[in-house]
């Protein structure tokens, strides 16, 4: 494999960061998105430009704004239900009328103002989200106060948003959802969510609550769309943002596709309907277990939130090393499901690439953004296992650009992690 040194012009670039600073990007930040810079380099690299991009795993949006806002038709699939609104309003930021969403800002800001005392919560299954003065519950998510200002803003959303306003509601829900975990008693603790320190003294009043939405909806929203450039008549940029399973949906996205562009999730064990609880339960995606569960299975192998059953996996050595480890007594594993994830993903992710082939024009290019794991101290290297596999069913890998090198945990893993802990781009072209 053709292992070449990125560190420089990808160290910064695979992560979200730069993002937030760029209008439209900026309006929710996603920890395991990466960059527009990125998708803008590796477009304007290719010696002919790309017609439609592909992003299987188009979580917020991403790639699709990027190439929306360079004039390139791109095909996206999502399954996080959440994910995908914020990724559809991002794209269809042109259809917005800033004065409009003016407007709205400013009765919104009047309903609020004119909040009653008594609001009603969503019945929500699952009893962890509000402080219920009458039980036994030690622990909650939203102290009274908060949750309270919650519904007063999800009240004033949908009275204010209706009829001809209703397309600004997704909008406004998506300042609500930034501002979730800042009011809340947890924090993302990069795999599920953990309780603050001081959760029990720290109360933001109901008002506080009200003013840091309002706060994200006039200095980050307003703002950038009342920067935007008036577009031309005949403006359009074709855009597809499909919401759903890409194990099963890439079967049925058009022909002609000239570059994907992606990040699946990690094979790290993160669950993302754990890690995007508060959002997904507090603004009406999620109320029953049975929902959670749905949604959790929608997602590619890479958590061992459910039963995973024992799938075939690409045959590769460095795959079949790894899985005979940690299937013997050597692993200590944390979790009993994870072998089997190990399978499912390499194998959900070879399925993929097969399925996709034959949508992709001659010659096409892959960039796939990966990250190596280690579990019981055996690193996987998971960008050669997938370059590996995609040669078994007719692509070529180019090069793997190493990104940058990432943390472990493990100081046994640290000793032996020199160089194969690392974040990387997967290069692959249709032969
Ligand atoms: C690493 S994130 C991608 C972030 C994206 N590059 C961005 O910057 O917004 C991976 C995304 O894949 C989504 N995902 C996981 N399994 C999926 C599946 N089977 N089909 C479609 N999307 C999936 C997750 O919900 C998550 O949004």
């Amino acid at each position: 494999m053709n292992l070449t040194d990125y560190n420089n012009t990808y160290s910064n670039l695979v992560t979200f960061l730069p993002n937030k600073t760029i209008p439209i990007h900026r309006w929710y930040p996603l920890v395991e998105g990466y960059s527009s810079e990125l998708v803008k380099s590796i477009i304007e690299e290719q010696e002919i430009r790309p017609q439609v991009c592909f992003d299987p795993f188009g979580g917020i949006g991403t790639t699709a704004l990027t190439c929306y806002d360079m004039g390139i038709e791109c095909i996206s699939i999502e399954a996080s239900p959440f994910f995908f609104d914020v990724a559809n309003v991002k794209t269809n930021y042109t259809n917005l009328s800033s004065a409009s969403f003016q407007t709205l800002t400013r009765r919104i800001e009047l309903e609020l103002h004119n909040s009653k005392s008594g609001i009603k919560h969503p019945k929500l299954e699952s009893r962890t989200f509000f402080e219920d003065s009458g039980s036994q519950k030690t622990k909650w998510i939203f102290h009274q106060s908060v949750s309270n200002g919650i519904f007063d803003i999800v009240r004033s959303i949908d009275r204010v948003c209706r009829d001809e306003f209703l397309p600004y509601k997704k909008i406004f829900i998506i300042s609500l959802a930034t501002i979730l975990q800042e009011v809340s008693n947890v924090f993302k603790n990069g795999k599920c969510l953990s309780y603050k320190k001081n959760w029990k003294t720290k109360k933001y009043k109901r008002k506080e609550v009200h003013n840091f939405f309002l706060k994200h909806v006039k200095e980050v929203i307003l703002e950038d769309i009342n920067s935007m450039q008036p577009q031309p008549k005949d403006f359009y940029r074709p855009n597809n943002v499909i919401f759903g399973d890409s194990r099963e949906k890439v079967r049925e996205i058009r022909e002609g596709i000239d570059i994907v562009i992606t990040s699946p999730p990690y094979l790290n064990s993160r669950d993302y309907t754990d890690i995007y609880r508060l959002e997904l339960w507090m603004l009406g995606y999620i109320s029953t277990y049975e929902k959670e569960r749905n949604i959790r299975k929608s997602a590619l192998t890479s958590h061992v939130q459910i039963q995973l059953p024992k799938v075939d996996y690409p045959p590769i050595e460095e795959l079949v090393n790894a899985v005979n480890f940690l299937e013997s007594d050597k692993a200590e594993l944390w979790n009993p499901n994870i072998p089997n994830m190990v399978r499912g993903y390499f194998n959900d992710i070879q399925n993929l690439l097969s399925d996709l082939r034959p949508k992709l024009n001659p010659n096409a290019k892959l960039y796939i953004n990966v990250s190596n794991s280690a579990y019981s101290n055996y690193i996987i290297e998971v960008d050669v296992i997938i370059a590996k596999a995609a040669e078994l069913i007719g692509y070529e890998c180019e090069e793997i650009r190493i990104a940058r090198p990432i943390k472990t945990s493990s100081q046994q893993a640290k000793k032996m992690s020199i160089d194969k802990m690392r974040e990387s781009v997967i290069v692959l072209k249709k032969i």
